[in-house]
């Protein structure tokens, strides 16, 4: 709902939130308001906060409106040159070589709904209720205008901001800056959240104090890259995960981006999102018009918690393909760590034939499978298979697959090339590279020029071909390399600075296309993991690889940072080999499995090598996540407590209609005599009873050592060693952890918490004991169960 006061105020108003935009005097756009819910009224003019006295030496906007300087004013849009010394929004060049611009209101427009952005991924409306609110501001010495373009989300508690730049009549102009969003908080008393990371250790949550000066949130890489997510939040000082009040902000773009907040010396907090100003510009010809990407912002008053739920809604209702969205994903087995580059048919068909029994629905084959990629050194741009690995090509695997009762899923890395490729051969200035300087590689690797458009029609018929002739139903995007030397042999000399978003234009392009012809495939992005997890890759595809680490220590914390911003229906998780590939951690089978589920499940080991135990285990957890998929995939999720902070990761799900939740409890270290513990469930129906059931899960006797003779009720030698028969029954006898099973009402099971077991303290034993250990965890199964009223 937006309201209209005097036809100079903009209330937008959401199910619990107003953003609150009033036209000055001086014609400027100020930001009045952005929080709670407010009642609406005919005159904000109250919010409006500026001094009236001169304020020492701020410079005045100009004689008419004296003591006005937009350097204490909060605004919709800056600029630079007019008195404002803050970070400008918009960054403009002019024929005559100034750079100075002013833009004042100039109409607006209100309608239902939302437009789609052509060519930049977007949100939309989807059975729900969006207004959307045009303003219009216009630089009358340039003739320039900038639209400003907001959509409410009213169910969602979401507004989403982009801006378009229209050159008007007089000439040529240079952008080089133009911010989605610009909002000037009028006080400072806010802590800045962000995801910091790299490869293997993405979305790693890092909070600090806001104080006065700039700090920057950016990537270079062409990719918006797991250094920093496109995505920040302010929280207020005192707010925690489930009080108090915060924003969330992020960027639906998957390039370079750049987000700032500055505290200014009149203690306002700017905050900014979009494309990264840092080596870029856009030319715009007369009545030519650039738009930005879209940024998504929310405000919740029920902590960092609400905030996350807000993302999540908004991601799963009105972001990513509709064909896509609640829709069951397929459990799958993926090639990768199971076999590397070293495999041929027979060695796939096993390990699908394994797969099946173990209960996998899809089957994916990773990189390695086209002509003569045996490592990573080659290949990449020769979208064909390898017939000395594939004898039956693509078609001939897809078909076995399939009648093993299994979809295909198959690996493409489709924006690279490698030098040693027949591609390269043919197209060398396909590449991102400068003709007299050797290339920089990344993976042996360049990046192809997708702001090409000879490139994105190449890429378009083979992979199209490619997922025809391998009746593709699944694809896995990789993007293993960031951008060096950046040059397009494609642009001309003046457009050069323009590569960076061609590119992602390009990709979008590609994406769309694909999206659009093959709506049946389901895409998962990748970019070494986590390097290119944003919302402008989940419109096109509604999944992403969130880490090639997959350790379920290492895990934890991933995909706790991750649920800041993106709900467990787009997060691709696997269980990984024993000891993880990434930091050679022993860890048992459930632990990878408990990680693993809370997500989009895969099974990325070799299959062919698994104990009768693992097997075993496999089989009930298949089990388990069929019959609560649905939950596990789409559940509302409530965080309990921090990897970050503590020595636990505690999270669960909890289903719509409030009669099922499943808690999943992960430990880092043992503790010795470790105390008694409490969890405080979250999200729960208060008057609902309860049943709630620890999963069963299996423990390798091996862990008891010696001590074994204690727990099992036959006798095995040990001998300080693993001797055979101790191999023999730890790899077959499946000893059942403790089992918990308590009816307890949704209050008490919020508010007093529950009692899980205690844990191993090194003198007694028995099926009331929690054996957690280093990097154990548990998974606790609600389900609402009928009280006979008496
Ligand atoms: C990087 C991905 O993140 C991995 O999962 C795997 O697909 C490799 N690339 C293959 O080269």
């Amino acid at each position: 709902m937006i309201y209209v006061n005097n036809n100079n105020e903009f209330h937008l108003t959401t199910a619990n939130t107003s953003y609150i935009i009033k036209v000055l005097e001086s014609n400027h756009l100020s930001h009045l308001y952005y929080g709670r819910k407010i009642r609406n009224r005919d005159d904000f003019s109250n919010l409006y906060h500026n001094y009236v006295t001169p304020v020492g030496n701020e410079t005045n906007y100009s004689k008419k409106h004296e003591h006005y300087s937009l350097n204490t004013t909060t605004l919709e849009l800056s600029t630079y040159g007019k008195s404002d010394y803050r970070e400008p929004s918009l960054h403009i060049e002019f024929s005559d070589n100034s750079r100075v611009s002013d833009f004042l209101f100039h109409s607006y427009n209100i309608y239902e709904g939302k437009k789609d952005i052509e060519g930049l991924p977007h949100t939309f409306q989807n059975e729900d209720t969006v207004t959307s609110l045009e303003i219009k501001l216009y630089d009358q010495v340039m003739d320039v205008y900038v639209l400003l373009q907001y959509s409410v989300f009213y169910d969602r508690d979401v507004i989403t901001r982009s801006i378009k730049i229209i050159n008007g009549e007089s000439g040529r102009i240079k952008i080089v800056k133009a911010m989605s969003l610009n909002i000037d908080f009028d006080n400072c008393d806010y802590d800045l959240i962000t995801l910091e990371g790299k490869w293997i250790r993405e979305k790693h949550i890092q909070k600090q104090r806001l104080n006065k000066g700039v700090y920057y949130i950016n990537s270079k890489k062409f990719t918006s890259s797991s250094d920093l997510n496109p995505f920040m939040c302010l929280s207020e000082t005192d707010t925690t995960e489930d009080y108090g009040s915060c924003y969330g902000f992020s960027l639906l773009y998957s390039g370079n981006h750049q987000g700032l907040a500055e505290v200014s010396p009149h203690n306002q907090t700017r905050v900014q999102m979009g494309i990264n100003p840092f080596d870029f510009s856009w030319l715009l010809d007369k009545k030519e018009e650039f738009q930005t990407p879209e940024v998504i912002m929310t405000y919740s008053n029920n902590g960092i918690g609400g905030m996350s739920r807000n993302f999540h809604d908004v991601i799963n209702h009105n972001l990513i393909p509709v064909r896509w969205q609640f829709r069951k994903r397929p459990l799958l087995a993926n090639s990768w760590e199971a076999a590397y580059f070293d495999f041929n048919e027979k060695k796939l068909l096993r390990l699908a034939k394994t797969a099946k029994e173990l209960g996998m629905e899809l089957f994916v084959l990773d990189d390695g499978w086209f002509k003569g990629r045996n490592d990573d050194t080659t290949s990449l741009g020769d979208w064909v298979e390898d017939r000395k690995k594939l004898p039956n090509g693509l078609e001939g695997l897809s078909n076995k697959i399939n009648e093993m009762g299994l979809g295909f899923g198959l690996w493409v890395e489709p924006e690279m090339i490698s030098q040693e490729s027949d591609l390269y051969k043919r197209h060398p200035s396909w590449a991102i590279k400068l003709e007299n300087r050797e290339p920089s590689f990344g993976r042996n690797q360049l990046m192809l020029d997708m702001s090409n458009p000879n490139v994105i029609n190449y890429l378009y018929k083979q992979l199209s071909s490619v997922f025809r002739r391998g009746k593709v139903k699944y694809v896995k995007w990789d993007m293993n390399r960031c951008v060096t030397d950046v040059y397009s042999s494609y642009l001309p000399k003046h457009r050069q600075k323009e590569l960076a978003h061609r590119y992602m234009l390009g990709l979008y392009d590609l994406l769309n296309r694909l999206k659009t012809d093959f709506e049946d495939i389901l895409f998962e992005s990748c970019a070494s993991g986590g390097n290119r997890y944003d919302l402008g890759m989940l419109y096109y595809m509604p999944q992403t690889w969130a880490s090639d680490n997959t350790d379920p220590g290492e895990r934890m914390n991933i995909q706790y940072g991750s649920s800041l911003i993106y709900p467990l229906s787009t997060l691709g998780a696997h269980v990984g080999s024993n000891p993880s590939h990434q930091v050679l951690r022993q860890n048992s089978i459930e632990s990878r499995f408990n990680v693993a589920c809370f997500g989009l499940l895969g099974y990325e080991l070799n299959l062919n090598n698994l104990s009768n135990f693992e097997k075993k285990a496999i089989k009930k957890q298949v089990e388990f996540y069929k019959k609560h998929r649905k939950l596990l995939q789409y559940g509302t999720f409530y965080r309990i407590k921090s990897p970050f902070e503590t020595n636990y990761a505690i999270w669960m799900v909890v289903s719509k209609d409030k009669e099922e939740a499943i808690v999943g409890y992960y430990q880092k270290l043992q503790e010795s005599n470790k105390s008694l513990e409490t969890i405080k469930l979250k999200g729960l129906e208060e008057q609902y009873m309860y049943h709630l059931e620890s999963r069963a899960q299996f423990m390798n006797i091996e862990r008891f050592g010696e001590l074994i003779n204690d727990y099992v009720p036959f006798n095995v030698k040990t001998n300080g060693v693993r001797g055979i028969i101790h191999k023999t029954v730890s790899d077959n006898y499946m000893y059942k952890n403790d089992v918990q099973k308590v009816d307890e009402y949704g209050d008490s099971l919020m508010y007093a918490g529950l009692k899980p077991l205690q844990q191993f303290n090194g003198a007694g034993f028995g099926d009331q004991v929690r054996y957690i250990g280093d990097f154990g965890s548990r998974i606790y199964y609600l389900k609402k169960v009928e009280v006979m009223e008496e």
